[in-house]
């Protein structure tokens, strides 16, 4: 199977996948065995943890609301038997053609190839035992990984070139889908065609425009549509998303949010992070680096440790997990307290860790560049924060050069480097 390949030569800065992924088939075979992946499903799960979140969040009963959206979804997205683009509701002519339905047709679906050997059903064979149907993150492969797979429907990408409030380019998922995230399960897909890989960069991002889309009606719902436990009158009912009642209110307020969703991902390439040019990677910017990355305005010593050796004792989560925790009070180590969001479909709470620097595996890739990028931007989703760049040096912000001084030290820590 294609998951468990191996690049044979990797891209600059990208270590080849490690023990991890390898450790992990055992388990994999088994999960996938158990669930005979292989049976498409026929209606995308709804998003219970999220609706249990807003229930919390608002204060109110979610679950009319869940139901009605749920409906409005399959009208304007389909099944993952057969997906739709709803481009008839958005009011960008590059949203309509942000992904090709006949990408998300040949990623849906059961596997299978055609007479001219063109393969069906990529997202079944290759991403759903970890990703899971609706692209939640949590397949059945996915309880034992650590990260665990990314959950798309939040919208929310770590390993991009763009700023970090800023949806990743196609090229971004591109890399990730080439490269995968070594260090993690996420393995890299080198193999497939260029055409299997855009159709399942497309199917990505329609699953994450899908599922962000579930999320933000929901709260729209409740907030602007005036559902608790009735559902509103006709006008704002979100049954008129179904029936494509084009004069509705919740058309209105449905077809706005699907605006904003799919423009963030047509701009995106507008936020790219631009990277100055490379000073000099010599001992004096090494030296000065290190000064940097353990003095007081970087302060990534205050995480990754002394030289990056990861020795720090940090307690945190990252965002996916904090949603259904911290975000509403919940103690993520409470399992009484944590027990509802699990029963609806959440993973295990599981703390994040700063990394250590010391063994070059980078998840998002360790080329220059991709490091300059990281530590401006940060990485979202995660506790480590980004950083304004300054055109002159203060006691508060760091210049440009000063940023290539840390990649240059960072990239110097690799102790497995020749
Ligand atoms: C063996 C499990 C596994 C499989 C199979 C898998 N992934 Fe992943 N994927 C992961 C994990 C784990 C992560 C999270 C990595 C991290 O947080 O650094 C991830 C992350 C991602 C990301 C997010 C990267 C980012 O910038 O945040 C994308 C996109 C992605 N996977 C797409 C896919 C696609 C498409 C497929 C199928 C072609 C696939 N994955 C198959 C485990 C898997
Ligand atoms: C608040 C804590 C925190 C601070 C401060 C911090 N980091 Fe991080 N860093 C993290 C965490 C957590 C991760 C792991 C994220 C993940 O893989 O999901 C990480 C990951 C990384 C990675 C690995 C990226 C990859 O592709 O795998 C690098 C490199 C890095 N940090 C460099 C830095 C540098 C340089 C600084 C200072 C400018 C810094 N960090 C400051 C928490 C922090």
């Amino acid at each position: 199977m294609s998951i468990f390949s191996v690049p044979s030569d990797p891209a600059p800065g990208f270590a080849p996948v490690r023990l991890a992924t390898i450790r992990l088939a055992p388990v994999l075979c088994v999960a996938m065995l158990l669930c005979g992946c292989d049976a498409p499903v026929e209606h995308y799960p709804p998003n219970q943890v999220h609706s249990l979140v807003v229930s919390a969040k608002l204060d109110a009963p979610t679950e009319l609301a869940a139901e009605d959206t749920t409906a409005a979804l399959e009208a304007w997205f389909g099944t993952p038997i057969e997906p739709r683009w709803p481009a008839e509701q958005m009011s960008r002519d590059d949203a309509k053609s942000l992904v090709r339905l006949e990408n998300l047709q040949r990623a849906a679906g059961p596997v299978y190839s055609d007479q001219d050997n063109r393969h069906f059903g990529l997202f079944n064979e290759h991403c759903v035992t970890c990703h899971g149907v609706s692209g939640g993150g949590n397949g059945p492969a996915s309880l034992l990984q650590n990260p665990y797979p990314r959950d798309f429907r939040p919208g929310v990408y770590k390993w991009k070139s763009t700023e970090r409030g800023a949806k990743p380019t196609r090229e971004d998922l591109m890399t990730i889908l080439r490269h995968g995230a070594p260090g993690t399960g996420m393995p890299s897909f080198q193999r497939l065609s260029e055409d299997d890989l855009q159709a399942l960069v497309d199917y990505v991002i329609y699953l994450s425009v899908r599922g962000e889309f579930e999320r933000r009606l929901l709260t729209e719902a409740v907030v602007e549509l005036g559902y608790e436990e009735s559902r509103p009158d006709d006008d704002a009912s979100l049954l008129t998303l179904a029936t494509f009642d084009q004069d509705a209110f919740a058309m209105e307020v449905a077809r706005d949010v699907l605006d904003r969703i799919t423009g963030q991902w047509v701009d995106a390439p507008q936020s790219l992070i631009a990277v100055p040019e490379e000073t000099p990677d010599d001992a004096a910017s090494i030296a000065r680096g290190d000064e940097w990355f353990h003095g007081p305005i970087a302060n990534c010593v205050g995480c990754h440790g002394k030289q990056g050796g990861g020795d720090i004792v940090t307690f945190d989560f990252d965002d996916w997990t904090k949603e259904f925790t911290e975000g509403i009070a919940v103690t993520p180590t409470d399992r009484e307290a944590v027990r509802p969001f699990r029963t609806a479909g959440a993973l295990r709470p599981r703390q994040i860790y700063p990394r250590t620097l010391t063994d070059g595996v980078y998840r998002g890739g360790g080329d220059p560049q991709t490091l300059y990028r990281r530590i401006v931007a940060g990485i979202a989703g995660t506790p480590m924060a980004g950083r304004s760049v300054a055109d002159q040096p203060s006691d508060k912000e760091l210049t440009s050069d000063q940023v290539w001084d840390i990649v240059h030290y960072v990239r110097s820590l690799d102790e497995a480097k020749p």
